[in-house]
């Protein structure tokens, strides 16, 4: 059977650390507070001239060099972010020109923290249709930019950076086993950026009145991604007849490190089975899952045959989940 297998992982963050105690110093908050609230120790911030196309690229090209694959080998490029280096045009088409894929068809989708799993997900349909041979799917934001550093409800969780993967079609059984996407926009409210789109423009009013910020109720959203995640992985593991007990590697959207404690207890798993970086790199949204499942390939915690299932939740609502054999 044609399965869309990944062959190479890459992933590129900012080189500043920005830790805890760098924040006690910017917000009304302590060490203590976050990492026990979150998990989180620190995070990559973007520099000046950095934008979410640079890491994007840097993480591209790494993976494209582990797979072997050249970027004129490429059919689609599809980038996973919420902060793009514009709103137009997409940051793949930025990524396609820096790389040289000028074959592929390139665009974003936006899903929130579950951008790469959607990425993944439109790969995967277009590569067991036969229309794609090889794909890049990348999940890259730089969060820093359109977050409110004085507000300590949100300002501690996020960080910037990209992950990458390329997925090639292949005969066999490794691969993508399936892919589970969902939305339900009735919660849109609960995690987004009110301004700079068609509702409220780029004006003077909207930096005044702090809406080119991320908005979150973050107490709502930790209920909720609790459930969803939960609820898709057991749906990705029964479409291949599979146990929690198949799970060889669990890698998680890394939000915060309470929610990946308990899906991980819903689900089971011993630790060791389970996938935690949040606390270097903090929630970076769509890139989470692929610099987590980077560091874990080239760390060798994945070997060939492995069952490994992603898991993500985010704005929208999205959520989904890919079960793969590696
Ligand atoms: N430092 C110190 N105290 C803080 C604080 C901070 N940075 N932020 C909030 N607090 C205070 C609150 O004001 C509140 O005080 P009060 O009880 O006197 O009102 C108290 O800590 C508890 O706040 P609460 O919001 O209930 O904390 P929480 O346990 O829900 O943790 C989050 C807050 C944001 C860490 C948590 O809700 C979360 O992680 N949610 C999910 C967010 C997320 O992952 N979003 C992306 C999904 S893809």
């Amino acid at each position: 059977m044609m399965r869309a297998r990944i062959t190479g992982t890459g992933s590129a963050v900012p080189d500043k650390v920005l830790t805890n105690f760098d924040l006690e110093k910017m917000v009304d908050t302590s060490d203590e507070w976050i990492t026990t609230r979150t998990g989180i120790k620190e995070r990559r911030i973007a520099g000046e001239g950095e934008y979410t196309s640079t890491f994007a690229t840097r993480a591209a090209e790494k993976a494209l060099e582990m797979a072997g694959v050249k970027a004129d080998e490429l059919d689609l490029v599809i980038v996973g972010t919420v902060t793009p280096d514009f709103p137009f045009p997409a940051t793949a088409c930025v990524v396609q020109n820096n790389i040289k894929a000028v074959n592929a068809a390139a665009f974003d989708v936006t899903a929130a923290c579950s951008g790469f799993l959607y990425g993944l997900s439109v790969a995967e349909k277009f590569i067991r249709t036969g229309t794609v041979k090889k794909a890049l799917v990348i999940g890259a934001e730089v969060l820093s930019r359109i977050i409110d550093w004085s507000d300590r409800n949100t300002c501690l969780l996020f960080g910037d950076g990209a992950g990458a993967v390329v997925v090639e079609a292949c005969e066999g059984d490794n691969g993508v086993l399936s892919t589970h996407i969902h939305s339900d926009g009735s919660f849109w409210e609960l995690l987004y950026l009110p301004a700079c789109g068609s509702r409220n423009p780029a004006t003077q009013k909207a930096v005044d009145d702090k809406l080119i910020y991320l908005m979150m109720q973050g107490n709502e959203v930790f209920k909720l991604a609790v459930r969803a995640m939960g609820e898709v992985a057991h749906e990705a593991l029964a479409a291949s007849g599979m146990t929690p007990a198949d799970i060889d590697l669990f890698i998680p959207h890394q939000a915060n490190r309470r929610i990946i404690d308990a899906i991980g207890k819903r689900l089971g798993l011993a630790e060791d089975r389970v996938f935690v970086n949040l606390d270097r790199y903090g929630n970076t949204s769509a890139a989470s899952i692929p610099i987590a499942l980077d560091e874990a390939n080239r760390s060798s915690r994945i070997k060939e045959g492995d069952i490994v299932l992603f898991d993500a939740f985010g704005g929208g609502l999205t959520w989904g989940a890919a079960l793969l054999r590696w």
